[in-house]
């Protein structure tokens, strides 16, 4: 009898670390964000907002230079896309040239560190609430996925959405595979206030629905 208890003690402790490791891993996967096996699975896909995080140390395998024009701020790292959203961007840049419309890109990847010191910077600056609304606190942007743009004009407009440039990325963004990711109106959903600059790649079929459908990322994938 006393040996059983024994063993049924046992059984329950080791039962329970191994349930509580599952758990723990869990929350871990949850905190620290998707592992690059779901990041590479989801691919073009790939959900980052304020409730899905990247890993700190993730950094996109396939970065490449994208060959258009940049607005004069744009450094090296941010001149980068992953090569399917890079030749996607410069196809629909050739296509705004061939219409008369001059687009710039201004920052495509942000590594985990820079959009670190740009969060800290504009919350030093520009104050807790902007950045709320504007930036995306480390690992949860969607520039550290490489599949990210922000787009503007020769002149950099503050309005840019209201200008030619704008309203021709807005009207032919989906064509390319590209949606405008934080709509105006949609701030609840997406977290974000209205940026008519920041494009988003999806791969063109995605990009055709959630255009048509006039929905968000989020809505497209049920999250
Ligand atoms: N401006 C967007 C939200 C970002 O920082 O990723
Ligand atoms: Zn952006």
């Amino acid at each position: 009898m006393k040996r059983n208890f024994g063993l049924v003690v046992l059984i329950t402790v080791i039962a329970s670390i191994l349930l509580l490791n599952g758990l723990f891993d869990k929350v871990g996967t949850f905190t620290t964000g998707a592992d690059y096996k779901d990041i590479n699975a989801k691919g073009n896909l790939i959900l980052v907002n304020k409730s899905h995080p990247l890993p700190e140390d993730y950094v996109p395998d396939d970065l490449v230079k994208v060959n258009v024009k940049f607005n004069k701020t744009a450094t090296d790292e941010e001149k980068m896309m992953r090569k399917e959203a890079a030749f996607a961007l410069e196809k629909m840049f050739m296509a705004a040239e061939r219409d008369k419309i001059e687009l710039y890109g201004v920052n495509g990847y942000r590594s985990y560190d820079t959009q670190k010191q740009l969060y800290d910077d504009d919350s030093r600056t520009k104050g807790y609430s902007y950045s709320e609304q504007y930036d995306a606190k480390p690992g949860t942007s969607e520039h550290q996925t490489g599949l990210a743009m922000d787009v503007t004009n020769s002149r950099y407009s503050t309005n840019f959405g209201e200008t030619v440039e704008g309203k021709w990325l807005k009207n032919n963004c989906y064509k390319y595979g590209f949606i405008i990711r934080y709509p105006i109106g949609m701030e609840n959903i997406t977290g974000y206030a209205y940026e008519p600059w920041h494009v988003r790649y999806v791969g063109v079929k995605a990009a055709e629905d959630i255009h048509s459908r006039g929905i968000v990322l989020e809505q497209y994938l049920n999250q």
